[in-house]
Order: C-alpha cells, then structure tokens, then sequence
C-alpha cells in the first residue's frame, strides 16, 4: 500500500517549482490532492482539484480549504507551500512591497491554517507542514520582510502544535537555495553588478553551505512528506532543516 493512498492533502501555491513537485510527490504515493494558486497551470492532473485563488483574502483561503472538503469528504494534511520574496534594503521597502510578502507568506499561511483546522478539529486529526526558509533563522541582507515573515511562520508553527496537540501535528521546513531559473538569473544580475562570472558568483554561495550542494525541489517534498507520515507520529512544533547544512550554528 503506497504511503498516503486514502489521505486528502491540500498544497498552496501549487503551481510553483516546490508546490508543482510536492503535488506530484503525494499523488505519487496514492493522495488525493486539492491545489490551490494565483495562476493555474497550462497542464494539471485531471484527478487534482484545482481552486485559483488569491489566498491572502480570507474568502479565497475559506474557499479553498472548505472546497477540498466537499470534493474529497475530509482533509488529512496541509502544505502551506505559496510564498513570495521581495529584496531591497529596509529604507526602501514600499508598503506595497511589505504587505505583499508577509501577506502570502505569513498571513496567507495563518488563513489556510484556521480554515484547515476547523476540519481537521471536527474529524479530530490532521497535520500541517509550513513551508519556511532558511532565512528565516539566518538573517541576510536585502529581505527584512522575507526573513521575518519566514520567521514569524516558525513560530506560528509552534503555537499551533502546542494549542492543537495531541490529535493535530504542526511542523515546518528549511530550505536553503534551490536552484531554480529564477535563482540562476539572480545569480547572473549578482555576477554582473559585482564584475565576476555566473560560475565564481555560484561557487560563492555554493562555499558557505557545508554539504556543498544545493537541494532540489524533490530534496525538499521528501522532508514534508516523511513529516506528514505516519513515521513522523511523535513529531510536533518542530522544524526540518534541508538546506544541506546551512543553518549549523558556527
Ligand atoms: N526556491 C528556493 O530557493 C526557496 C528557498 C527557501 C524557501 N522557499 C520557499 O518555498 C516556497 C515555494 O517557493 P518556490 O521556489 O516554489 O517559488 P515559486 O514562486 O515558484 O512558488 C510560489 C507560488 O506561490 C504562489 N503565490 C504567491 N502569492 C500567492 C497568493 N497570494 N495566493 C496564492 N498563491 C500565491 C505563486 O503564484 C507561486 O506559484 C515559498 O514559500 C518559498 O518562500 C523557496
């Protein structure tokens, strides 16, 4: 019998390079499973539900979770994956700016939770994986609000393992860098403004992670989905850290 095979999981920010592949890792292992994004992709599973959705408004976090119940009977376990990052320096971050980033990625996260939680206390159980970051822990320059909303989604993790202990666990994840397009042009734009090459620019981040790897987006959906198993039983209101090493104190 494959691992989740009966289980109902619900994942934001589904359509993303980490939401996409934890979609396709649960799928993988027999759940049934709701998605919910602001854009929906070209191409989905037809035996997914599908909700489009802005899940910073209360209503669209309500109708995602509530619409997972009614399509598939029950909700066994939420990812609450949907995030976005902002970079500049804190004297110029616009209020726009800050409200978008700790919107979906703490507020956003809070909603899904209350609304996954009136389920999950009715059927009396239920476990939420909270996607943070490793910035989260280990401050960098240039995203004050990334960090502190990834911050403060550790320790909203917490409260809801200790307030819905001992029939719902509630736990998060650290990933450092996944290598994405997206990081590699950022990588690019770093190399350009400081006057050294892509290659010097990757082998810079590169040297400060001990295990001197970069995850995948698969590295990461193996730590949430071994959280939401029955394996991780004794396992509450703490965090995995799979950012291969970086968050060692030194
Ligand atoms: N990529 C990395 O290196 C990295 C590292 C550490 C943590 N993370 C975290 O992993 C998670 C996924 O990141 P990713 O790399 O897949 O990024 P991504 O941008 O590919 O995915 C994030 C998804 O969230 C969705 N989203 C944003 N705002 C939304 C909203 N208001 N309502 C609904 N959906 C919304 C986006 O449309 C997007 O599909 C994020 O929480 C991110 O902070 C990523």
């Amino acid at each position: 019998m494959k691992r989740f095979e009966g289980s109902v999981v619900a994942i934001t920010g589904a359509a993303g390079g980490l939401g996409s592949q934890i979609a396709e890792a649960f799928r993988a292992e027999g759940a049934r499973v709701s998605c919910t994004d602001i854009r929906k992709p070209d191409s989905v599973d037809p035996a997914d539900l599908w909700t489009v959705g802005n899940i910073v408004q209360t209503s669209d976090a309500n109708a995602f979770v509530e619409s997972t119940r009614e399509r598939f009977g029950a909700l066994h376990v939420l990812v609450n994956c949907a995030g976005a990052v902002g970079r500049s320096m804190v004297h110029a971050i616009e209020d726009d700016d800050w409200d978008r980033v700790v919107g979906v990625n703490l507020t956003a996260t809070f909603k899904c939770t209350r609304a996954a939680l009136k389920i999950m206390r009715s059927q009396e159980g239920g476990v939420i994986v909270n996607v943070a970051s490793q910035a989260g822990v280990r401050v960098q320059p240039n995203m004050a609000h990334y960090s502190a909303s990834k911050a403060a989604v550790l320790q909203f993790t917490k409260s809801v393992a200790l307030e819905y202990a001992p029939k719902i666990r509630c736990n998060s994840v650290t990933p450092g860098l996944i290598e994405t397009p997206l990081v590699r042009q950022a990588w690019i734009e770093f190399a350009n403004q400081v006057g050294i090459t892509f290659e010097e620019a990757r082998a810079q981040r590169l040297s400060v992670i001990p295990l001197q790897r970069f995850q995948t987006a698969q590295n990461v959906s193996d730590g949430i989905l071994f959280l939401a198993s029955k394996e991780a039983c004794t396992i509450t209101g703490t965090n995995l850290d799979v950012s291969a090493g970086e968050l060692i104190p030194r």
